[in-house]
């Protein structure tokens, strides 16, 4: 998949074999950062808005401060598509730690590390079209779960785990209370109704998530933000996930059990249609 040459850093643009950091480095060595991932479809960003707020609510949250304002950001980043022309579907990645210095706990006084990348990314549309299988694992991860840390060790061996089941995602589950997916939030659709996980602490609150709700109420679906058990998951009529690289993914097994008939649902379907309506998609 290719990476697009310029790369926007604190510093400005730069051509990406020019971006060299120490080793003590905070996201290094720490994780001490947070991050954004952002679906761009033919050239264009999709809920950038949503996705720099987020930005700025994780980093109060650690408190990091970030040296520019947020219109600026935007502004450079719809920059970095142009300098790049970017025409194709792809995802911006964009990271910013606590800078470079000297190894100790301790907050330093360093200026922040910065950078954002675009690389080529296709439509998951196989997968969109026939459902994903996955596994459940216990949620092993901290308290703070609705900031986008770099922190995503627990988050990288649970998507491994699925991965060796031969599976596309790993759904986290508190003594049984299902929270979200490794890189994913999670719903479940019973009798017409779609339940998905509280906007807490314990999850990540999606910017996908926000859409689906948003697609949900314009459908006339109801849409319940409860907590619910891996038992309501596997006597679901439907399950599905969503992300900005899965979109609004069908689930079709759970741990090697059927989702009712084990093929994508027809709510699913519907917002499906909504997602790629909303997000100016075109075959
Ligand atoms: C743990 C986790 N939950 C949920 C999501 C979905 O977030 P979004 O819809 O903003 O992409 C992600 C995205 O990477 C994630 O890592």
């Amino acid at each position: 998949m290719a990476v697009y040459q310029q790369v926007l850093t604190d510093d400005g643009f730069v051509k990406q074999e020019q971006l060299h950091f120490p080793f003590e480095e905070r996201g290094l060595q720490f994780g001490d950062g947070i991050y954004e991932v952002i679906r761009i479809y033919n050239g264009h960003y999709y809920l950038l808005t949503e996705h720099i707020d987020r930005l700025y609510r994780s980093a109060k949250a650690i408190r990091l401060h970030l040296p520019f304002r947020k219109q600026d950001l935007c502004k450079q980043l719809l920059e970095l598509l142009e300098v790049n022309h970017v025409r194709t579907d792809a995802k911006l990645y964009l990271q910013a730690t606590r800078g470079s210095a000297p190894r100790d706990h301790a907050f330093p006084n360093a200026a922040i590390n910065f950078y954002a990348y675009i690389e080529d990314l296709p439509r998951p549309t196989e997968n969109l079209l026939q459902g994903v299988e996955t596994i459940t694992t216990p949620d092993v991860r901290w308290q703070h779960c609705h900031i986008k840390s770099l922190n995503l060790l627990p988050n990288v061996l649970a998507k491994q785990e699925a991965i060796d089941h031969g599976c596309f995602e790993a759904i986290f589950h508190n003594n049984g209370k299902v929270t979200e997916c490794s890189s994913s939030n999670i719903y479940i659709v019973k009798k017409g109704i779609i339940f998905t996980h509280p906007e807490t602490n314990q999850i990540l609150h999606g910017c996908v998530r926000s859409k689906v709700k948003q697609f949900a109420t314009s459908l006339s679906i109801p849409f319940v933000e409860k907590r619910f058990l891996l038992e309501d998951l596997s006597r679901a009529d439907e399950v599905f996930l969503s992300s900005s690289t899965s979109e609004i993914m069908p689930v079709i097994k759970i741990d090697g059990y059927k989702v009712a008939t084990g093929q994508p649902g027809a709510l699913t379907k519907k917002l499906q249609h909504a997602y790629e309506q909303d997000a100016g998609i075109r075959d």
